[in-house]
């Protein structure tokens, strides 16, 4: 939404680079190979794509297993679209048997590496072929069987990166079970929120998880939760670490038990196309994050057909690939790019357990030459991190296996961009920029590689059969228009697409108002962008309440709310402030309770000698650790700043654009030790704002 007290920002980085007309064509040995190899081949596909989507999309189903054919590719009742209606088909069984039972049967599909470094001075290294993977998830589906699970329950994933994360998943889609995965960041408030928003029946989690060389204790954070998650009647708990943790005796089961202890063989349940798949939860401009439900035929069709072109993936001339996204599966991207898009190409897909800089700053490289890494794919946050940690870390390694790089998750900037194609690409990989979201569900713009030709800093042109555009800010008799080329405004979808999120789970009029009345008649993205001279997109970041941190998405909402639940806080606003290594900061102005600000006194308060001014320092660390542990360490802000009062519009708006400004470019006062005052300032911004 593009509430009234929020401007679109430009992002200025971008803006400059704009005028830049550097222009990187696709190395040409990667083109002569590549599924799509030249731009007159791009742009042919592109317009018959557009101009019968439909037929498109068809073709690209029939290139996957289905067990009954649909009868018609798209009915549309806007914001409601249904793909491949009366299809049956399931995802695990296109991801994993149609490999196991074919050719592929003993090719890798799981290459996985664990954090530790072994007293071989080694990490543990797994792999599965496609038929091990086959055993492992009917295995694994047949325990949530036993369990009582059924098709349509909803069933919560918080684990760690291993291969048993991707089995569960893979084992939900296989009965019919609706996964959610949280994020194994999550806080246990985070966890209950999630967990009781779709009442789901089972939580699936591991004893611990390792991360920057701890350990995450991933089933007391679980346990934590469960105090409030009625609906919760089972646990099933993964040995990773083999640190003790309490087992429930009905409630918890170890995962090695139950699949031992079960039949081997479990057949996939023929699903609707448009039974639901997976709620994935996300942060938008309200407290409560949103359950953004996918379906399975038109998302299994879009991740599968974007990650075989835009990662040139699934390519004869390259069956040795060894693909590596190394977004956590807790996010979409871990969703659509680790699992269900690679799998269902047939692909080697490496997981890796930990962070980047364990035991040192090399690690992804070592990672990349040990296993002959050829497609790459992570975050700006992460390059932006490469580089301030230093090239000797890089020049170590040789990096030679690469032949696709890509980014995701927010703008990257030119720079970034460069250092990435120079130094981890040696000039020789194209860079896949590729924007979409949690909504989309797969890739909608991105360069496809061999054909586009790239410009550091611009996502450049849609996927095939996306139909996006840049619109003005409709005006109150909600008309609106394309904005001419040069320009910038709302980025917006025209039609729609197989793997766009279907409703929120149980709020579909949060659905339809958050995404399809702001910009009546298109799927409105809540980013802003801009069309250059050829068409190619450059995205300028959200134009709403959402921030974007290290690639990951907050809503100031939920922050607010976490501060407020907390004692000593009255109120507070939370505004991002733009950060060279985060993308975005947080910067959470609050004013406190009167009682907070009254000095404390010693056991013997009858002593006035004994008492002590506030410590607001010592406030703001405490602030900064009860956000951690309400949502988790990724909505922890940079900065806290006291005031004693908002500053808010006489209809009492807060004046965000105020604060981002304050946050942004200095304080008023900056003695962090006193209270700042905007009662001045305020109201000479009254009358722009409100
Ligand atoms: O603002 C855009 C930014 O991330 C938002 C979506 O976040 P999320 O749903 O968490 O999904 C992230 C991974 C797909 C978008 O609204 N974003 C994502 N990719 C890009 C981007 N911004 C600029 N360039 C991108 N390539």
């Amino acid at each position: 939404m593009a509430p009234e007290t929020t401007p679109i920002h430009i992002n200025q980085d971008l803006e400059s680079t704009l005028n830049e007309t550097r222009v990187f064509p696709p190395p040409p040995d990667f083109a002569a190979h590549a599924h799509i190899p030249s731009l007159g081949a791009y742009e042919d596909l592109y317009a018959r794509s557009i101009a019968d989507p439909e037929s498109f999309w068809a073709a690209a189903a029939r290139e996957l297993h289905w067990f009954q054919p649909w009868s018609k590719v798209l009915e549309w009742n806007l914001p409601h679209a249904k793909w491949f209606v009366d299809g049956k088909l399931n995802l695990s069984y296109n991801c994993v048997d149609r490999h196991a039972l074919g050719d592929n049967a003993d090719k890798t599909a799981i290459l996985w590496e664990a954090e530790p470094i072994g007293p071989n001075g080694q990490p543990e290294v797994r792999t599965l072929t496609y038929a091990e993977l086959h055993q492992e998830v009917q295995r694994a589906a047949n325990a949530l069987k036993a369990l009582g699970i059924k098709r349509g329950d909803r069933v919560a994933v918080y684990m760690g990166m291993t291969p048993e994360l991707a089995i569960a998943l893979l084992a939900c889609a296989r009965i019919g079970a609706i996964h959610s995965v949280i994020f194994g960041g999550f806080a246990a408030q985070a966890i209950a929120d999630r967990v009781n928003d779709s009442q789901c029946v089972a939580i699936l989690t591991q004893d611990s998880s390792y991360r920057r060389g701890s350990e995450i204790p991933l089933k007391r954070i679980v346990d934590e939760a469960l105090a409030t998650t009625p609906s919760v009647k089972h646990v099933v708990v993964l040995k990773r670490s083999g640190t003790p943790v309490t087992m429930h005796p009905t409630r918890d089961h170890w995962w090695h038990d139950l699949v031992s202890s079960v039949e081997p063989v479990c057949e996939c349940e023929h699903m609707d196309a448009e039974d639901p798949l997976y709620i994935l939860y996300t942060s938008g401009t309200t407290g409560k994050p949103k359950g953004l439900v996918h379906t399975t035929g038109g998302y299994s069709v879009q991740t599968y057909l974007t990650t075989k072109y835009v990662f040139d993936l699934n390519n004869p001339a390259h069956p040795n690939d060894v693909y590596w996204c190394t977004a956590d599966i807790g996010w979409v991207t871990g969703h659509s790019y680790v699992v269900y898009g690679p799998l269902q190409n047939g692909a080697t897909v490496l997981m890796y357990e930990g962070a980047p800089n364990y035991p040192a700053f090399d690690r992804f490289w070592e990672i990349i030459d040990r296993h002959q890494v050829s497609i790459f794919y992570t975050a700006p946050t992460a390059i932006r991190a490469f580089i301030k940690w230093g090239n000797e870390h890089v020049e170590r390694h040789k990096l030679t296996s690469l032949r696709l790089l890509g980014t995701v998750g927010e703008p990257i900037n030119p720079e970034a961009w460069m250092w990435y194609r120079d130094k981890i690409g040696h000039d020789n990989c194209p860079i896949v920029d590729t924007w979409w979201q949690t909504e989309t569900g797969g890739i909608m713009i991105a360069p496809i590689p061999g054909a586009v030709p790239a410009k550091p800093g611009s996502a450049t042109r849609p996927f095939f059969g996306i139909e996006p555009d840049v619109v003005t800010k409709p005006d109150s008799e909600g008309r609106y228009e394309s904005v001419p080329l040069g320009s910038g405004g709302l980025l917006v979808i025209r039609k729609p697409w197989p793997s766009m999120a279907r409703t929120i789970y149980g709020d579909d009029e949060r659905f339809q108002k958050t995404y399809w009345s702001d910009v009546p008649g298109c799927y409105f993205t809540g980013d802003g962008a801009r069309r250059d001279a050829d068409g190619y997109y450059w995205l300028m970041g959200r134009v709403d309440d959402v921030l974007n941190v290290s690639g990951h998405r907050l809503g100031t909402m939920e922050v607010e709310s976490a501060l407020v639940a907390h004692t000593k806080v009255a109120e507070a606003a939370v505004v991002g402030r733009p950060d060279d290594l985060k993308g975005q900061a947080i910067v959470a102005f609050v004013t406190l309770e009167a009682s907070a600000l009254r000095p404390s006194s010693s056991a013997n308060s009858a002593d006035p000698a004994s008492t002590a001014p506030v410590d607001l320092n010592a406030l703001k660390d405490e602030l900064k650790k009860w956000v951690t542990k309400e949502i988790g360490s990724l909505a922890r802000p940079e900065e806290i700043r006291f005031t004693d009062a908002l500053p808010k519009t006489r209809s009492g708006k807060i004046m965000r654009r105020l604060l981002r400004e304050l946050a942004t470019h200095g304080s008023i006062q900056g003695d962090t030790t006193t209270l700042e005052d905007f009662a001045v300032i305020a109201k000479l911004r009254e009358s722009e704002e409100g």
